[in-house]
């Protein structure tokens, strides 16, 4: 139980049906040292409508907050599995508590390093769309190493990323745009792409798209661009889509 953004209310997770629970994930194993593939699960397993249809597609949200991007979308597609991954507590349990009471049987949650997970426990080609609205800045120089946006995590958003699978970003924050920027020119033209194994270009950009369950005039309708919105400021967003060789070659 957690009492913070609660103001009081005893919120619940629902450690096994919303929160990913310990057992669900278990703990790495050492042998990750010598075998980078040792501790690879199927997230996709956790959700329970998969079970009679197999070939759902399965989206990622990374920094899910106070998860209202999930909490609206979900229910416009139900034939869809939404993991949100949230490393701040505080957030996290809000945001599954949330979930747990608008009954969402294709959302689930998990409290983790976002680029962590992906890098050491997705299997390739396993996620549609992965979801990165509003990321932290980190504006000093220090802290750049902290920002979602890295090679090293573009590298493993193409391995899990079904071919022509869409990595989605929105920010309002020029400094990180322009760091954004770089990577994506890097990613989207010749290289080289650090620690990436496949075929260059490893993506296409693509238009933003807003989903379902942006409300007009919005491009996604999380907490942090209407709070952003209502201080008017300008957002900046983008689509990467994965491309493998035959997609780059027109095969
Ligand atoms: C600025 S908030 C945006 C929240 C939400 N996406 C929105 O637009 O309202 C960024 C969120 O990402 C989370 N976050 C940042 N880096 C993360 C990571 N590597 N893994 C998981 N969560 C992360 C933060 O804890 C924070 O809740």
């Amino acid at each position: 139980m957690s009492f913070g953004l609660s103001r009081g209310r005893p919120l619940d997770t629902a450690p096994g049906v919303v929160m990913v629970s310990e057992q669900e994930c278990g703990p790495l194993p050492d042998e990750i040292i010598s075998d980078p593939n040792a501790g690879r699960l199927d997230p996709r397993t956790w959700f329970p409508l998969r079970n009679e249809h197999p070939d759902r597609p399965f989206e990622v949200e990374i920094g899910s907050g106070k998860g209202t991007f999930l909490i609206q979308q979900a229910p416009k597609s139900p034939g869809t599995d939404y993991l949100g991954i949230e490393w701040a507590a505080e957030f996290c349990t809000y945001a599954a508590d949330r979930i747990r009471r608008a009954r969402l049987p294709n959302v689930r949650l998990i409290r983790t390093d976002a680029t962590e997970l992906l890098r050491w426990r997705f299997p390739d080609g396993i996620v549609d769309v992965i979801h990165l609205y509003f990321s932290d800045p980190w504006p000093k120089a220090r802290h750049h190493k902290k920002r979602v946006i890295q090679d090293r995590f573009l590298a493993d958003a193409w391995r899990v990323l079904v071919p022509g699978g869409e990595l989605r970003i929105v920010t309002d924050h020029d400094d990180l745009w322009r760091w954004d920027r770089e990577h994506i020119e890097r990613w989207c033209g010749p290289g080289p792409c650090p620690h990436h194994e496949g075929p260059v270009p490893a993506f296409a950009e693509t238009d933003f798209t807003a989903p379902d369950s942006a409300d007009q005039d919005e491009l996604v309708g999380t907490n942090f661009e209407r709070k952003f919105r209502r201080e008017g400021r300008s957002f900046h967003a983008t689509v990467l889509r994965k491309l493998t060789k035959s997609h780059s070659t027109g095969e």
